[in-house]
């Protein structure tokens, strides 16, 4: 079995930036620098050759490269604990149309849908059980975070291996969003 999701990488200057969001709460495990990324799907765990039919799926998809920037802060909670610290991510139709693509390419290599609705953001810090109180500072301090746009130019299907350490996540397969397809055209 293989663990399994879609991502955008990010620049490293915009990987740097983040990192500078990532101190002043305690108790949070921050995500390495070099593991920051915008998740466009979580698959989970696969057998090998599903792994290959994926990568085929994804292969298909068609989409232009596109601008994107970073914008804000927040958190999202689950029994009124948080769980996650996030960057957020400014409203891009051209990324919705690329995460919809992405969706129905995985639906075609037989992944089962995703219930839950894509909210794009950038996860810096996960917690165990933290009550909302402890991250209100963290909150007000970065509310004006923002990125200038980057380039949005491919997206990857990544391995990740939970290793003792943490998440390990290694690039399996690169997908290039060429000039002459335009998201919103075609496919
Ligand atoms: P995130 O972007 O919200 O952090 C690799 O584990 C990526 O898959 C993470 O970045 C994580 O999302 C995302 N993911 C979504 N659902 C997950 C789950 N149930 N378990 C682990 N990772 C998940």
């Amino acid at each position: 079995m293989i663990r399994l999701f879609v991502a955008i990488p990010l620049p490293e200057t915009v990987r740097r930036r983040l990192a500078g969001l990532c101190s002043g709460v305690r108790d949070v495990r921050w995500v390495a620098e070099e593991n920051l990324h915008l998740t466009l799907r979580f698959i989970g765990e696969v057998e090998e050759p599903q792994a290959v039919d994926i990568a085929a799926a994804l292969h298909g998809v068609r989409g232009g490269p596109f601008p994107l920037a970073l914008t804000g802060v927040g958190h999202f909670e689950s029994g009124r604990r948080v769980r996650v610290l996030w960057a957020g991510v400014e409203p891009s139709a051209a990324l919705t149309m690329l995460q919809e693509r992405v969706e129905s390419a995985l639906r075609r290599a037989g992944v089962p849908p995703d219930s839950r609705r894509f909210t794009p953001h950038v996860s810096l810090a996960r917690l165990k059980a933290a009550p909302p109180r402890r991250v209100g500072t963290w909150l007000e301090a970065h509310s004006l975070f923002r990125t200038e746009p980057f380039l949005v130019e491919r997206f990857v299907l990544f391995e990740s291996y939970l290793a003792h350490s943490g998440a390990i996540h290694s690039p399996l397969e690169i997908f290039a969003l060429k000039e002459d397809q335009p998201v919103g055209l075609g496919g």
